[in-house]
């Protein structure tokens, strides 16, 4: 069974939508061993206690650098044996340790499709607000391995969302969740729990089942 932390910040849909999943039986090979918030309070964590996952919080604040909080929260997923970890939603940038320590064994959804609307600064609603700024007719999320860069990792799935005439960036964050990011982060977690993913540089070969 493959072990996955999920890595929160706040509301936690896109955990709602892997515990679903689970319960559906849709994370074949998977189980959702952990739930890590950077923030006490966060939502996701009364999710997670709904669900009987356990969760535990590692503040931001209580370290100097994201460094020192990277350290401590790769320690702590070495612990918990997790073999996969899931940013879901996880507005912490975190430096090249855990990438050392999970090498293509981290996966985070965006709200757009990469490389549009993505990098530092690019999160939550400013990512929407952006998209509807320049003008675009479509956008979208992407789950994608975590690598040094910033939302540069290889690509593993994406779905397009038409924007409408009158969007405002909560009604587009709305419609991207739904259409979108929580339908390709359980089955980009899938895929890997059943072992269906190879990274080749920048591309990620799926395998028919
Ligand atoms: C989601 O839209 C996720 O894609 C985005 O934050 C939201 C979290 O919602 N993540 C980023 O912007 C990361 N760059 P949730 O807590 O309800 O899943």
């Amino acid at each position: 069974m493959v072990r996955i932390a999920v890595l929160v910040s706040g509301g936690g849909t896109n955990l709602q939508a892997l515990i679903d999943a689970q319960a559906a039986g849709k994370i074949p090979g998977g189980v959702l061993a952990a739930v890590i918030a950077s923030k006490p309070g966060a939502y996701a964590l009364e999710r997670a206690e709904k669900a009987g996952i356990p969760g535990y919080v590692i503040p931001r604040s209580d370290y100097a650098s994201s460094r020192d909080m990277t350290i401590a929260l790769t320690q702590k997923l070495k612990e918990l044996e997790i073999d996969l970890v899931v940013l879901a939603g996880f507005m912490t940038i975190l430096t090249r340790e855990i990438t050392d320590a999970y090498p293509n064994a981290i996966l985070n959804v965006h709200p757009a499709l990469i490389p549009s609307f993505c990098g530092q600064g690019y999160y939550g609603l400013k990512v929407h607000a952006e998209a509807l700024q320049y003008g675009v007719k479509l956008t979208g999320a992407t789950v994608h391995f975590v690598s040094e860069d910033c939302d540069g990792g290889p690509i593993v799935l994406q779905k397009a969302v038409e924007i409408r005439e009158g969007d405002t960036p909560e009604v587009l964050q709305r419609r991207v969740m739904e259409q979108a990011e929580w339908v390709i982060l359980p089955k980009a977690v899938a895929l890997f729990c059943q072992g269906r993913l190879r990274v080749d540089g920048r591309i990620v070969h799926i395998a028919e089942t």
